[in-house]
């Protein structure tokens, strides 16, 4: 399976921003964790700050991967073009939340990304990305 986690803004800085919320490793920590943890799965990442960005990534691995673990970050709760990508693509998509966000600030409560989404997985910390390529491991699309 060639999965890709893409993550979204200010998730580069993972392990120092805010790590009551968001945990202690860094970015490339946890990513060379994971693809050590599911060594005959085939896992790409790609992390932007930039809307447009991540838009393209989406359009790009999104006819030929066999899955997206999106965290798309603030973007998820504003950007309608993100949203509409993730329609506009075949390969399916997990959005993912590293937080709670449902226990957090009303304006995280809404999503541009999961009416769109195979499914969501909220708030386990980072094995909510783990928890995700479980899925589409395990679970038939
Ligand atoms: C986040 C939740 C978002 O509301 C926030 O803007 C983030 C991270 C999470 O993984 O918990 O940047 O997507």
């Amino acid at each position: 399976k060639k999965l890709i986690i893409i993550n979204g803004p200010n998730l580069n800085l993972l392990g120092t921003r805010e790590p009551d919320l968001y945990g202690s490793l860094s970015l490339h920590e946890f990513l060379d964790a994971i693809i050590k943890k599911y060594p005959t799965v085939e896992i790409a990442h790609f992390q932007s700050n930039i809307e447009g960005e991540l838009i393209s990534k989406i359009q790009e691995v999104g006819f030929s991967y066999d899955g997206i673990v999106l965290n798309a970050a603030a973007y998820t709760h504003t950007s309608v073009g993100i949203g509409d990508a993730v329609k506009a693509i075949k390969t399916p998509v997990v959005e993912v939340h590293i937080s709670n966000t449902f226990a957090r600030e009303e304006f995280r409560h809404h999503s541009f990304i999961a009416p769109h989404a195979k499914g969501i997985i909220v708030g386990f910390g980072l094995q909510s990305y783990e928890l995700a390529i479980q899925s589409f491991l395990e679970i038939p699309s």
